[in-house]
C-alpha cells in the first residue's frame, strides 16, 4: 500500500470547542502520523480561495463565513492509504448520516461546523498541502 499525504483542517467549530486533541487522537488511533501542523486564523481572501472550487454553490458564502470565525488547525497526515483512511476516520459530510465511531459522528454539529476537512484526491492533497504549507515545514 502506498505511503500517501493528505492535508486536514480542524474547523472553527473544533477549536471552538477545545477538541484539537481528541480529534488528534482519532487519527492517530487510525495509524495516520501528523506530520506537520499549525494553527492559524483564515483570512476571508484565504477561505474564499481555498473553496473556490465550490464558489457557485449556494452554501459558498456561508461556508467561508464560518471558517473565519475562530482559529482553525491546518495538518498533513501520512500513512498508508492516507486520503482514503482519512476520509473514513472523518465520516459522512452530513454528520446526520455519519458511521458510529467517526470524527463527524462524535463531534460534528452539522453539515457546515462538521469539524474536519480532508482531502479528497490526491491531486487536491498535492494542492492543498501547497497551499498551507512549504516542504521544509513537514516532518516524517
Ligand atoms: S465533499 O466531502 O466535498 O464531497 O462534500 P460536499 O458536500 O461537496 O461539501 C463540500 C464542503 O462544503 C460544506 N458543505 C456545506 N456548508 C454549508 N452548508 C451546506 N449546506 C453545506 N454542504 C456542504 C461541507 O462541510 C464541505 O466542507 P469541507 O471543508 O470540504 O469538508
Amino acid at each position: 500500500m502506498a505511503i500517501e499525504r493528505t492535508l486536514s483542517i480542524l474547523k472553527p467549530d473544533a477549536t471552538r470547542r477545545n477538541l484539537t486533541g481528541k480529534i488528534n487522537a482519532v487519527f492517530e488511533a487510525a495509524g495516520l502520523r501528523i506530520v506537520a501542523q499549525k494553527r492559524i486564523k483564515l483570512t476571508e481572501d484565504q477561505a474564499k480561495a481555498f473553496y473556490a472550487v465550490h464558489a457557485e454553490r449556494p452554501f459558498y458564502g456561508s461556508l467561508v463565513g464560518s471558517m473565519i470565525t475562530e482559529p482553525v488547525v491546518v495538518q498533513v497526515l501520512q500513512g498508508e492509504n492516507a486520503i482514503l483512511k482519512n476520509r473514513e476516520v472523518m465520516g459522512a459530510t452530513n454528520p446526520a448520516q455519519a458511521a458510529e465511531g467517526t470524527i463527524r459522528k462524535l463531534f460534528a454539529e452539522s453539515i457546515e461546523a462538521n469539524s474536519v476537512h480532508g482531502s479528497d484526491s490526491a491531486e487536491n492533497a498535492r494542492s492543498e498541502i501547497a497551499f498551507f504549507f512549504a516542504e521544509t515545514e513537514i516532518l516524517p
